[in-house]
């Protein structure tokens, strides 16, 4: 037994040796420093905003696609997109009319964005985001790994901004990781910038939550 034990640590050391390796070869010592951190003490994550006053820059899609809203009928074809996904979550999000946009290539889905303007729960920080009346929240951009770099989530994004826009309100706000540089970069192509940092701090069984907003450190 107690040896079966040690070989399944041996082997879980190994994967966890394995993994950190991979994620320092491409993406760096910083990436890899704040994956650590992240899962013990340390977490956080950046905000970014979008005034919707702001014009509007055209995006094409590199690769063709059709857009629309998806429907509750197509959660099926939406979880084999994006494995993994919870079917009733997905559900309690249509049913709270959060907006998801997708892009469809050759009939396949192959790019999803979400907005709410209703609660926000982060989970990686297990904190609730409040959002004020006129504002926006975007969430779980995803584009399938073939179609990455083709400027669908741009283009996403341009649709959301629109129909908020014209909807009346304000803003749209959105967090990202600070080391997603794929994400950053499709947030900057949209017009959004960071303007503060939300996180917590774990020691031990106590955990404080920070929302620092005005500069956005790391
Ligand atoms: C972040 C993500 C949604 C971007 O979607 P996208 O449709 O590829 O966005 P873009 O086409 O604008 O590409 C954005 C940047 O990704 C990088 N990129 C280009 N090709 C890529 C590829 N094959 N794989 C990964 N990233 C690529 C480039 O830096 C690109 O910027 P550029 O257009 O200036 O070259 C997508 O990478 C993704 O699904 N990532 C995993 C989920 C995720 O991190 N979601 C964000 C949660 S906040």
């Amino acid at each position: 037994m107690a040896t079966a034990l040690a070989a399944s640590e041996r082997w879980k050391l190994r994967m966890t040796l394995a993994r950190a390796s991979e994620v320092l070869r491409q993406e760096g010592i910083r990436s890899l420093w704040f994956k650590l951190l992240g899962d013990t003490v340390y977490r956080r994550l950046l905000l970014v905003e979008r005034p919707l006053r702001e014009p509007i820059l055209e995006v094409k899609a590199r690769v063709p696609i059709e857009i629309s809203l998806l429907q509750k009928s197509e959660i099926a074809e939406y979880r084999e997109f994006r494995a993994g996904t919870d079917v009733a979550e997905v559900q309690s999000q249509l049913d709270a009319e959060d907006r998801c946009v997708v892009a469809r290539h050759q009939g396949r889905l192959v790019a999803a964005n979400w907005a709410t303007t209703n609660h926000v729960w982060l989970d990686y920080l297990s904190c609730e985001f409040r959002l004020a009346i006129d504002e926006v929240y975007s969430y779980d951009a995803f584009a399938a790994s073939a179609f990455r770099g083709q400027n669908l989530l741009p283009t996403l994004d341009a649709e959301q901004l629109h129909h908020f826009c014209a909807a009346g309100y304000r803003r749209m706000v959105s967090t990202s990781l600070p080391e997603n540089r794929a994400s950053l970069r499709v947030g900057a192509k949209s017009g959004y910038r960071p303007y503060g940092l939300i996180g917590y701090v774990k020691i031990g069984p106590w955990k404080w939550h920070f929302c620092r907003v005005g500069n956005a450190p790391t």
